[in-house]
């Protein structure tokens, strides 16, 4: 699937246009016209391309190309009559991408010759407009005329020749008879070469992560025919074993590392950069990478301040309406504590309103849980200087995924994560400690509760100017009303839910997400087992794990070999194993995930808990729940 950027001028009537319209309308080009773009309003094909609904834009300079491209972002360039010379910056940025029309048989290398299909040589010429060309075949008595499709280069008319067309010149040809069957052959010539380009293109996606949810991302992108190869910043020790398509990783960068991402982006010639991780979007590298012209799938930092900045998230609720709990947005600890003296006893979370890797929210039973909570947001530094103190919604919890660009959205799925690091659901925040998927709670009733949600949030951030893009993350509460509260928004997939709901998903993930970006976003397929993915952890995690790290993990490559692996009903997403010496080695808390899919929870619980039990860390210091998938578990039980 390519997008195409089609160059016209008022000197053509569009017929090269209209034929690339009509080859992709017939399913022989794969793609579509992302712009028409002329050098004069006058321009006889512009009326071709509204006709079509496909956007125009005049460029009456050629210094304004490369802003009209960049904003665009074609894979090919079909100039069609272009009358501008194409600076030098435009075609060493779509180098092998912009394709010309010469009017004239050009050779392969400028001092080779072309043959005619009877074996004579072929005429060609340099810089010569399409009349003078034609004219030049008669008057030097060619036997054959023609036209040639190359790809531009600043080597003036030459470059790779993609296709040529031939025509025998007759006796009493003009100008004109000639002309027009050399133009009929070339319509179709051009339909031919962008056939080609579209079936034989291959993209490079980056993914901005490291986790599960980057492994989880990385593998559903290689599973598209689209994408050739993937480059993951950081990625993570498993991904190359894991990701059956070529994956580069750049270990030693951070995902906020905007500078050197958009080095790396323009070097491997990226096609498209996909932002998974919150901190990214919090310093704003999606704003950078757009406006330095690469095509990008993530919210800007406006947007993702749904996320990174949760006082303004829950004053954005309140705005537009959206459920959200009762809220005190505090800039002191003193004004947290004296406003938690003042009220009844109760239930409260006290939140850090910065980004705090999953942790920063705290559970408080009572006043003085709640006093000792807001006194460790000085843990979160920045993050825990504005906090809130919110009342504590009670009801089951669910995470819901949409796929956004301004207005519009659609559900991607839902899943239920497991935030406690035990069984029960006791003990501290972690990122989460497994997820499960369907949730048997998510009913049609909670659907158009969640759908009126994402609505008015699309809605919310275009009316102040902050229109997302991407995925975005709704934390759900149902209470027993069955009434849907607003717990979080993240700007971003969840981790562990993306490693249950991305494999699910039966859309092409580059489709989808380059769809998406041009604003038409495609339904939703999905199949219908049902996931469980577990997180092995060190133990120790979320708190302190150092004496684990550098421990040998033993049973992965019994676990990365396991026959249910090959026949895909379990799958293992990296996140933080390290290789050393060909062994598995522990850097971080969350290890890796084990998901089971099966035609029930029961089935697919099994699954990833069998896979489990055959690893170990040296010195015991393995750590998973072993009740994921609880809920929707005793909901089977009862029902058999
Ligand atoms: N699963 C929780 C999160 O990604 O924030």
């Amino acid at each position: 699937m390519i997008n195409i950027a089609v160059l016209i001028s008022d000197k053509g009537r569009g017929t090269n246009l209209q034929a690339i319209i009509n080859g992709i309308k017939k399913g022989k080009i794969s793609g579509e016209i992302v712009v028409v773009v002329s050098d004069t309003s006058k321009a006889i094909g512009l009326e071709r391309a509204r006709k079509n609904n496909i956007k125009v834009e005049i460029c009456p300079h050629k210094n304004q190309l490369i802003k009209i491209l960049k904003k665009y972002q074609p894979d090919f360039i079909a100039l069609a009559g272009w009358k501008q010379i194409i600076s030098d910056e435009v075609i060493e940025a779509y180098t092998n991408k912009i394709l010309n029309l010469h009017p004239g048989l050009i050779p392969d290398k400028n001092s080779g010759t072309v043959k005619n299909p009877n074996g004579t040589d072929g005429l060609w010429n340099r810089g010569l407009l399409a009349e003078k060309a034609v004219n030049n075949f008669l008057v030097n008595h060619a036997t054959y005329a023609g036209s040639s499709i190359h790809f531009l280069t600043k080597e003036f008319d030459f470059g790779e020749v993609l296709a040529r067309t031939f025509v025998k010149i007759k006796k009493n040809d003009t100008i004109d008879s000639l002309y027009s069957r050399i133009k009929k052959k070339e319509n179709q010539n051009y339909v031919e070469v962008l056939q080609k380009l579209s079936a034989n293109s291959k993209f490079t996606v980056m993914v901005i992560d490291g986790g599960g949810r980057g492994s989880a991302i990385i593998d559903k992108y290689a599973q598209s025919p689209n994408v050739e190869k993937i480059l993951a910043v950081p990625g993570n020790d498993l991904i190359p074993i894991l990701v059956k398509k070529p994956v580069k990783f750049f270990p030693y960068l951070k995902t906020t590392d905007i500078k050197e991402i958009s080095e790396i982006c323009q070097r491997e010639k990226v096609d498209l950069i996909d932002v998974a991780q919150d901190d990214a979007v919090a310093v704003g590298l999606v704003d950078s990478l757009i406006k330095s012209g690469f095509k990008v799938f993530g919210p800007t930092k406006a947007a993702g301040r749904i996320e990174w900045d949760k006082a303004w998230s829950r004053n954005f609720m309140q705005k537009f309406k959206i459920p959200h709990p009762d809220y005190k947005i505090c800039k002191s600890y003193k004004e947290g504590i004296d406003y938690i003296k003042k009220q009844k006893d109760a239930k409260w979370f006290i939140k850090a309103s910065g980004l705090a890797a999953g942790k920063g929210a705290i559970y408080s039973a009572n006043k003085k849980d709640a006093i000792n909570a807001v006194n460790s947001m000085k843990n979160f530094g920045k993050a825990g200087e504005t906090f809130l103190i919110e009342k504590c919604l009670i009801g089951e919890e669910f995470s819901a995924f949409a796929i956004l660009n301004g207005k519009k959205f659609e559900i991607v799925g839902f899943a239920q994560d497991h935030k406690q690091v035990f069984d029960g659901d006791l003990g501290p925040n972690t990122g989460g400690m497994g997820c499960s998927m369907p949730p048997v709670a998510i009913t049609k009733r909670i659907e158009s509760q969640v759908k009126s949600i994402f609505k008015k949030t699309a809605e919310g951030l275009v009316t102040l100017k902050r229109p997302y893009l991407g995925i975005l993350y709704l934390g759900g509460m149902i209470d027993e009303k069955g009434k849907v509260w607003t717990v979080e928004f993240n700007a971003r997939w969840g981790d562990p839910e993306a490693q249950v709901i991305l494999p699910s998903i039966k859309n092409d993930l580059y489709e989808l997400v380059s769809n998406t970006i041009k604003n038409k976003i495609p339904k939703i397929k999905r199949d219908s087992l049902y996931r469980v993915a577990v997180t092995a952890a060190s133990k120790g995690y979320p708190n302190d794990y150092s004496e684990v790290v550098g421990k040998q993990i033993f049973g992965l490559s019994t676990l990365l070999g396991h026959p249910e692996r090959s026949e895909g009903s379990l799958k293992v997403f990296g996140a933080g194993v390290k290789i050393n010496n060909g062994k598995f080695i522990v850097g971080s808390g969350r290890l890796f995930y084990v998901l089971g899919e099966g035609k029930n929870v029961a089935i697919a619980r099994k699954l990833a808990y069998n896979a489990l039990s055959l690893i170990n860390i040296e010195g015991d210091f393995l750590h998973f729940r072993t009740d994921i998938g609880w809920r929707d578990l005793a909901r089977y039980n009862r029902r058999r």
